[in-house]
């Protein structure tokens, strides 16, 4: 399975840069990596080059993603997919920090190595250690035929086109939908019932159209990301599945902007960041229409009480919010796709404003082919 790359897509395309770029192909990207993939008939998906066949998957017992940086993130919501569909206990560790503790490797879980470029040396030394081991690994990769995927037993393209900016964006996002797709698969070969992977595959569906409006939103965005540039730190904070959409947001306005920024779970703002809030210190809110929304809204009353400025990203007005970023409404399963797309403007818009180098930020390499 290959995507042919374009040697006319790596030019600007008319953008002043790749990161504006791979923002605004992020509808085609998610269109691409969907393509071919969905079986209406039993309400499920096909992955050509998993290689784990039903009975091996319905023996899993565990699922371990490993990654750095951003796509440690888009595993964090992947494991959250994973476990929330297909039943099985999954969760997400950086790559090194996995490599270094020694890990019980356990032959009933299946381990997924996530990387953009499919070099990056942290991920790659974890998956030949695990191989070693005698383990299963699956690639969750972007780069057709790189280390990772070459080292894998199987796996999943996650079809993004070039990504030449140094920070990733539509990478992310197709990671995330890559992960959507398989969590769907494994769900239906386990007790995800009809209903529900067909709810999850119309939301899908649904993904392009609807990161196209969010990008109509550019200009709104723009003038906000004006309004907070001036900061000298920013927090960021979500809930479960909000939460590593906080910690991507929160990494993207740190590589490009160099403002500090830091993200936690909401719920732990009161054993300790709550010290932080100040008019000097606006937080961006991750507030969806889910079970959680209530919970959420507390969140904000407690920085609204404390004088903090906050930003909300949510599926309608949060009057306790000085402002809201209002993003399309899916399934809930799929809303941290949509909601981390506004904050990768807001990054590049507050980057923008300070006259940063937005697609080779300082210190900073596309991959990390070294420890
Ligand atoms: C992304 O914005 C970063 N520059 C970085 O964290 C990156 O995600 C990380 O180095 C992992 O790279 P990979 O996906 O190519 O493995």
């Amino acid at each position: 399975e290959t995507v042919e790359w374009e040697a006319a897509s790596y030019d600007m395309g008319g953008h002043d840069t790749y990161m504006h770029k791979e923002i605004s192909e992020q509808p085609d990207a998610v269109d691409r990596v969907l393509r071919g993939r969905i079986d209406d008939r039993f309400s499920t998906v096909h992955l050509g080059g998993l290689n784990l066949d039903p009975r091996e998957a319905r023996g899993i017992r565990r699922v371990k993603i490993l990654g750095c940086g951003t796509s440690y993130h888009a595993g964090m919501i992947g494991a959250s997919l994973i476990e929330g569909m297909a039943r099985i206990p999954a969760d997400a560790e950086p790559a090194s920090e996995f490599r270094y503790r020694n890990p019980v490797v356990d032959p009933d879980t299946l381990y997924i190595a996530v990387s953009q470029s499919g070099e990056t040396y942290d991920v790659l030394a974890a998956v030949q250690e695990l191989k070693r081991k005698g383990a299963r690994v699956l690639g969750v990769v972007n780069v057709v035929g790189s280390a990772i995927a070459r080292e894998a037993d199987g796996g999943v393209y996650v079809h993004a086109g070039p990504e030449v900016c140094v920070v990733s964006t539509k990478c992310f996002t197709n990671t995330v939908v890559a992960f959507a797709l398989l969590a769907v698969h494994l769900g239906r070969i386990r007790d995800l019932s009809v209903t529900d992977g067909k709810r999850i595959i119309e939301g899908l569906r649904r993904l392009p159209a609807q990161i196209e409006e969010i990008l109509k939103g550019e200009e709104d965005i723009k003038a906000l990301a004006a309004q907070y540039a001036d900061a000298k730190s920013m927090m960021f904070i979500g809930r479960v599945r909000g939460y590593p959409v906080a910690l991507e947001a929160s990494l993207k306005l740190k590589e490009i902007s160099y403002i500090h920024a830091e993200a936690y779970p909401a719920s732990e703002l009161k054993h300790g960041p709550l010290a932080l809030i100040e008019p000097a210190m606006p937080t961006v809110a991750i507030v969806p229409d889910d079970d959680l929304l209530e919970k959420n809204r507390a969140a904000l009353e407690e920085i609204k009480a404390r004088s903090g400025r906050i930003l909300a990203v949510a599926h309608r007005e949060q009057e306790k919010a000085d402002h809201t970023i209002i993003v399309p409404k899916n399934e809930d399963e799929l809303d941290p796709i949509l909601m981390g797309i506004p904050l990768q403007l807001l990054a590049y818009h507050t980057a923008l404003a300070l006259g940063r180098d937005i697609d080779k930020p300082r210190n900073l390499a596309k991959s990390v082919t070294v420890e």
